[in-house]
């Protein structure tokens, strides 16, 4: 179509396209294995499927609730009681969302002012920052290092100001597979205590934590909980990334305000897949099992890079293995991923895209959520580099 003179005003100056289209396009241009991307090559139960199908079949086709299907918000909310000891109101605190994605920037859209402060740790999940900055919000950056992504919660609390409005949190997390402990927990608490600051809890990998650690939800800390949203994903947890299905909880009075937007954003998420999930959802083995189903993954494909002279960052939670590439190569992060792609078949994503200002550690990411196949021939490939 012809553009020439229409000039339309970016409101995301200096935003890319996503990274994950760009090495997605290029793993299939030149026919790579695609660990780049965070989505499983595997079905979803084949219950699900039947279940949805039945819901669209029995006339389940029109408009959800606003906030959401309520029997699935019953079995939300007596889910997060077992696990997490919270109380949560399914009518008044729990609302449905076309994905965690979607829920991050109501919540982002329903809490940042112009020129509030949000802090957000880097290496960072890609959508904070333009919903930020959409709201004409402040992102304000801390770095965290490979190989532990630790957090200094002293350093944390000197970037807070009178104008810190919400700190964004994510365990387990993308793309590093750090978590955060107990301790991490109680420091973020602290720094929030007496203070007009909310925390957005992304929460996506709640299930996938390996060798025996627990995972810290905001929800499990009453007095983290009164001020976070809690975000979780349908996708992830039941290999449905595609319906784009997430869920958020947070106390009556922060919901009201999400759901402002939300009504007007959106108005309700789909409905077949909602009596879908709250069906399965009793089956409570399904998500029980997912840490021990992944964690095989991931020792399956450290194992089949253990001949290659890749450095194994720790791996404690999601489906992501990030890998230090410095006794390999001095080029950078980018270009190396470009590389291997086309020339070994094996697509990644360079974590310096994680950084606002591309921080390069020669740290490449790669997701395992594979067959046991795809990750045994991608780890012959990354052996012969
Ligand atoms: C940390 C994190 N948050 C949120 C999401 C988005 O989840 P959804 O697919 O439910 O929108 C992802 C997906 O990759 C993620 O890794």
């Amino acid at each position: 179509m012809q553009t020439s003179g229409i000039n339309i005003p970016t409101k995301l100056p200096g935003i890319e396209q996503s990274i994950f289209s760009i090495m997605t396009a290029l793993a299939n241009k030149h026919n790579a294995i695609n660990l780049a991307q965070g989505f499983p090559d595997f079905n979803c139960p084949p219950q699900l499927i039947e279940l949805v199908t039945k819901y669209m079949k029995d006339g389940k086709n029109q408009y959800a609730p606003m906030p959401g299907h309520l029997p699935l918000k019953e079995k939300i909310a007596a889910k997060a009681e077992k696990l997490y000891g919270a109380k949560y109101n399914p009518d008044t605190e729990i609302t449905i969302t076309a994905g965690a994605t979607q829920a991050i920037h109501l919540i982002i859209s329903a809490i940042v002012k112009e020129k509030d402060e949000v802090i957000i740790f880097e290496p960072a999940y890609d959508s904070y920052i333009p919903a930020i900055l959409l709201n004409r919000g402040a992102p304000k950056h801390f770095n965290l290092e490979p190989p532990n992504y630790a957090i200094n919660w002293e350093q944390v609390k000197k970037m807070v100001t009178s104008k810190t409005r919400l700190i964004i949190i994510n365990t387990p997390h993308n793309p590093s597979g750090s978590v955060f402990s107990e301790e991490d927990m109680v420091q973020l608490q602290k720094i929030i205590a007496n203070r007009d600051i909310f925390v957005l809890s992304d929460e996506v990998y709640e299930h996938i934590i390996f060798d025996g650690i627990k995972h810290q939800s905001v929800c499990s800390y009453p007095e983290l909980a009164r001020k976070s949203f809690a975000v979780f994903s349908f996708g992830k947890t039941y290999h449905t990334t595609g319906w784009k299905m997430g869920y958020v909880l947070a106390p009556k009075l922060m919901t009201d305000e999400l759901r402002k937007v939300f009504s007007y954003a959106m108005f309700s998420a789909n409905t077949p897949m909602q009596w879908a999930y709250t069906e399965i959802m009793d089956d409570e083995q399904h998500y029980l099992d997912l840490s021990s189903f992944y964690q095989q993954k991931r020792d399956l494909f450290l194992d089949a890079i253990k001949g290659s002279k890749f450095k194994p960052i720790p791996c404690k939670g999601a489906y992501f293995q990030c890998l230090d590439y410095s006794e390999i190569s001095k080029e950078g992060d980018r270009k190396l991923a470009e590389r291997l792609t086309k020339e070994i078949g094996v697509a990644s994503i360079p974590t310096s895209v994680f950084y606002h200002d591309k921080q390069d550690y020669k740290v490449l990411r790669f997701c395992f959520a594979k067959s046991p196949e795809t990750l045994k021939a991608a780890g012959e490939k990354l052996c012969k580099i």
